[in-house]
C-alpha cells in the first residue's frame, strides 16, 4: 500500500472491503450457532424454487419480482446440464438459455441464489438434465466413478463451474450456497469416490469458501448414502410429514448447523394418465409455519413451475411420461398469475420476517383469442424428405434414436411385410422395446399404436411386400431411479407372427426445423380410406391475426385442441410441447405472449399422432384465457401416482 497515493489508497481500500463499509462479502455455515452467516451476520433463508429452463426470458423479471414480495429472500434453480450441451462440446448459454443473466437479474432484484448445477438434478426433466449422448457409452454407469461419465463430468463442470464463479456471494455475486449431486442417496450406486470426486472437483473450481451441500429425503435410509465429509448435508420433505422427525434426520448426519428443508414441496408432479395433483393451501402454511417456527432454512419446491417446452418433460417408473406443464399446484400458476396459495403463504412467512410492501405485479392478462380452423397438410410418410435430412439408413435390425444420432422427437421405421397377412397377424414387441409409442401403418393405411409398457401387440392385415411404417415417438426419459438409461426408438425387434422383423429403412426426423422453416407442403395426394378413429400422423396448420387496435395485445393465452388427440404444437416455429386430452390430465398449453406478434399473421402447425375431429367438418383449435390442468382421466390409463411420491404421506 505504501507506494500508492493515499487518493488511490482509498479507493483501493473501499474496493477491496466490499461495498458493506469494510465487512468483506461472506457466506458459510455456523457450527456453534446452527445457523448460516451473511457477512458475519445471523441468515436465515426462506426461499423458492424457479428453472429458468421452464419460462421464457421475457418473464424471468416478472416471476422473480413476484417472489420478492411474497416475502422469500432466496431463490433456487437448477442447471440442467442437457439443455446446454445438446451436443457434446456445443455450449448453449443463449436466449431463454442465458444463465448468466438469469444470475444477474436475481442479484439486481436483491435474492441471494442458492444454486443447483447437478450434474444430475431430477426435476421431472428429460434424463433428469443429464445429456442423452452419454448414452453411447451403452453399458455407462451414470452418477457413478464410471470414468467416461466422470470425464463428460469433468468437462462440463470445467465450463459452468469457472462461468458461475464471479456469481459466487464472495465474489460480488448472488450465489450463497451451491448443491453437489441430488438426492444421491436416492439411486442405487452409492458410489462414495464419485460423491469425493465431484467435492474435490467443485473445490477446485469454486474455491474453499463456498458453502457446499446435498440433499436427501429426510431418512436415514437416503441420508447413508447421499451425505459426505465435506459436503453440508440438508433434506427435502413436503407437508405431510413430521417436520420434527425429518429435522431429526438431518441431525443425525449434521448434530450441528443449521436446519435446511431443500424442497419443501408446494404442490406435486403430474403425469400423463394419472390425475392432476393438488395440495391444500391449509396443508402448505400448517406445515411452513412449523419448519419457520423452528428456525429452519427453507426453500420452497415449486415457487413457480412453469412449462416442460418442447420435448424437455421427463418421467418416471414404471414408464409414465410427465405432461407439458409444470405447473406443480405452486404458489404461483404455471403462467406465473397470483393463487391463494401465493397469499396465504406471503402471511406466514410475514409473520417471520419483514417483507416488502408491493405493488405486487399483478396476474399478466390472458386473452380468449378464439377458434383458429385448421387444414390438413401432409402426412409425415408423404413428407419424408423434407423431414428426414441426414436421409435414409438401413440396416436389417432396428437401430435406436441415439445410433441415428436423434435425440428428441420422432424417428420413422420402415420395412415391408414379408408375408401374405390375409387374417389380422400380431405385430409385437416381445421385449416391451417401443419407446414410447409408436404410429403404425400399413401401405398409408393406420393400423394401430404400439406403447411402452402398456400395449405390446397389435394385429396387422395386408399383402407381403406392403409397405409397414412405424413412426416412434420419444415421449421423455425417465429422471429418477435405475431407469435413467432410457435408450429410445424401436430399441428391441418388433415380431410379425413367429418372425423377426428385418431389412428397415429408417428416417431421422428434422421435425422442428421443418416446420420454423415453413417448408410443409399442402395435403395433394389421396389416401386410401381409413379406418374411423385413427389416420397416420398428420400435420395441420393453421394461422391467426392478432387484433392491433385493441392496446396491450398480444397478451398470454391457452391454446385446446378439443377432440384431437395426440401429438405436438407449435406457433411460429415454437415448440409449445405436447396435447394429449384423450388421456389428460392437461387440456390447455400455456402460450407465451413473447412468442405471438401484432405485424403478421401467427401461424399454428400441429402434428396429430393418432386422429384429427376433421371427418365432419373443419377443425379447430382454440385460444381461451382459463387453464384447464384437470381434467378427468380415463379409468382405463389411471395410475398409481404415489408410487412416485417420496413423502407426501
Ligand atoms: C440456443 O438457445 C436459444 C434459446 O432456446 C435458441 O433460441 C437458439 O436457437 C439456440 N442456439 C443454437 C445455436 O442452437
Ligand atoms: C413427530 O416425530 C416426533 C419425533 O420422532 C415424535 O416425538 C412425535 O410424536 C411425532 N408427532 C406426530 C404427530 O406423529
Ligand atoms: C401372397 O398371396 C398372393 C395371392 O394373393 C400370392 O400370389 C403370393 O405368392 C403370396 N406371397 C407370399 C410371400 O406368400
Ligand atoms: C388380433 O386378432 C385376433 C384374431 O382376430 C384376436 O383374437 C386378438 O384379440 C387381436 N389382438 C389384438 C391386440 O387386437
Ligand atoms: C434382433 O434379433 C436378432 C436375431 O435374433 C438379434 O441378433 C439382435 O440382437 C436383436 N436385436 C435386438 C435389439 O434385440
Ligand atoms: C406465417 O406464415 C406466413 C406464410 O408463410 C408468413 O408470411 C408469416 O410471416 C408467418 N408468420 C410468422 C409470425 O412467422
Ligand atoms: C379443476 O379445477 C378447477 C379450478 O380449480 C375446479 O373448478 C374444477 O372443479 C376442477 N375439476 C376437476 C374435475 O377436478
Amino acid at each position: 500500500m505504501s507506494v500508492l497515493r493515499s487518493g488511490h489508497t482509498l479507493i483501493l481500500l473501499l474496493l477491496l472491503l466490499g461495498t458493506s463499509f469494510g465487512v468483506p462479502r461472506s457466506f458459510s455455515v455456523d457450527y456453534q450457532n446452527n445457523c448460516f452467516r451473511k457477512d458475519g451476520e445471523m441468515f436465515r433463508y426462506i426461499s423458492g424454487s424457479i428453472h429458468y429452463s421452464r419460462i421464457p426470458r421475457v418473464y424471468w423479471k416478472d416471476r422473480l419480482l413476484k417472489m420478492y414480495l411474497a416475502g422469500l429472500n432466496a431463490i433456487q434453480t437448477y442447471i440442467p446440464w442437457n439443455y446446454h450441451e445438446e451436443t457434446p462440446g456445443q455450449y448453449n448459454f443463449s436466449g431463454d438459455r442465458d444463465l448468466e443473466y438469469f444470475l444477474q437479474l436475481a442479484q439486481d432484484i436483491g435474492f441471494p441464489v442458492i444454486l443447483r448445477p447437478g450434474p444430475y438434478i431430477c426435476a421431472e426433466w428429460d434424463m433428469g438434465g443429464l445429456p442423452a449422448w452419454l448414452l453411447n457409452k451403452k453399458n455407462i454407469v451414470l452418477r457413478s466413478s464410471d470414468p467416461d461419465y466422470v470425464a463428460a463430468v469433468d468437462k462440463w463442470m470445467g465450463k459452468i463451474l469457472p462461468m458461475i464463479k464471479p456469481f459466487l456471494y464472495q465474489n460480488g455475486g448472488p450465489i450463497i450456497t451451491v448443491q453437489v449431486e441430488n438426492e444421491y442417496g436416492s439411486y442405487f450406486a452409492c458410489d462414495y469416490n464419485y460423491m469425493r470426486h465431484l467435492t474435490k472437483l467443485f473445490r477446485s473450481h469454486l474455491g474453499d469458501d463456498v458453502v457446499l451441500f446435498t440433499t436427501d429425503g429426510a431418512g436415514l435410509g437416503y441420508l447413508k448414502c447421499g451425505s459426505i465429509q465435506g459436503l453440508y448435508a440438508t433434506v427435502d420433505f413436503g407437508p405431510g410429514a413430521n417436520v420434527t422427525a425429518a429435522f431429526n434426520a438431518q441431525r443425525h448426519v449434521e448434530p450441528q448447523g443449521p436446519l435446511v428443508n431443500s424442497e419443501f414441496y408446494t404442490g406435486w408432479l403430474d403425469h400423463w394418465g394419472s390425475r392432476h395433483s393438488v395440495v391444500s393451501t391449509a396443508a402448505v402454511t400448517k406445515s411452513l409455519n412449523q419448519i419457520l417456527f423452528l428456525g429452519a432454512n427453507v426453500n420452497l419446491y415449486m415457487f413457480i413451475g412453469g412449462t416442460n417446452f418442447g420435448y424437455w418433460n421427463g418421467a418416471n417408473e414404471p414408464y409414465s411420461p410427465q405432461p407439458t406443464s409444470y405447473d406443480y399446484d405452486a404458489p404461483l400458476s404455471e403462467a406465473g398469475d397470483l393463487t391463494e396459495k401465493y397469499f396465504a403463504i406471503r402471511e406466514v412467512i410475514k409473520m417471520y420476517r419483514k417483507i416488502p410492501q408491493g405493488p405486487i405485479p399483478p396476474t399478466t392478462p390472458k386473452y380468449s383469442y378464439g377458434a383458429v380452423v385448421m387444414k390438413k397438410l401432409e402426412t409425415v410418410s408423404d413428407a419424408l424428405e423434407k423431414l428426414s435430412l441426414s436421409g435414409a439408413v438401413k440396416s436389417v435390425y432396428p437401430q435406436t434414436f441415439l445410433e441415428l444420432n436423434q435425440v428428441f422427437g420422432y424417428v420413422l421405421y420402415r420395412t415391408k411385410l414379408p408375408v401374405n397377412c390375409s387374417k389380422p397377424t400380431p405385430l409385437s414387441s416381445p421385449l416391451n422395446g417401443v419407446h414410447d409409442r409408436a404410429y403404425v401403418s400399413v401401405d398409408g393405411v393406420a393400423a394401430g399404436i404400439l406403447e411402452r409398457n402398456k400395449a405390446l401387440t397389435m394385429n396387422v392385415t395386408g399383402k407381403a411386400g406392403s409397405q409397414l411404417d412405424v413412426l416412434v415417438e420419444n415421449m421423455g426419459r425417465i429422471n429418477y431411479g435405475r431407469g435413467i438409461n432410457d435408450f429410445k426408438g424401436l430399441v428391441s425387434n418388433l415380431t410379425l407372427g413367429a418372425d423377426v422383423l428385418t431389412g428397415w429403412t429408417m428416417y431421422s426426423l428434422s421435425i422442428d426445423e421443418a416446420v420454423s422453416q415453413g417448408v410443409l407442403g399442402k395435403f395433394t395426394t389421396p389416401h386410401p380410406p381409413q379406418p374411423a378413429t385413427l389416420a397416420p400422423p398428420t400435420f395441420y396448420q393453421g394461422s391467426f391475426i392478432i387484433p392491433d387496435g385493441i392496446p396491450d395485445l398480444p397478451q398470454d393465452t391457452y391454446i385446446q385442441l378439443p377432440q384431437w388427440n395426440k401429438g405436438q404444437v407449435w406457433i411460429n416455429g415454437f415448440n409449445l410441447g405436447r396435447y394429449w386430452p384423450s388421456r389428460g390430465p392437461q387440456v390447455t398449453l400455456f402460450v407465451p405472449a413473447s412468442i405471438l406478434t401484432t405485424a403478421v399473421p401467427n401461424n399454428i402447425t400441429v402434428l396429430e399422432l393418432e386422429a384429427a375431429p376433421c371427418s365432419s367438418g373443419p377443425c379447430t383449435v382454440e385460444f381461451t384465457s382459463t387453464p384447464v390442468l384437470n381434467a378427468t382421466v380415463s379409468s382405463a390409463y389411471k395410475q398409481h401416482w404415489r408410487l412416485f411420491s417420496k413423502d407426501l404421506s
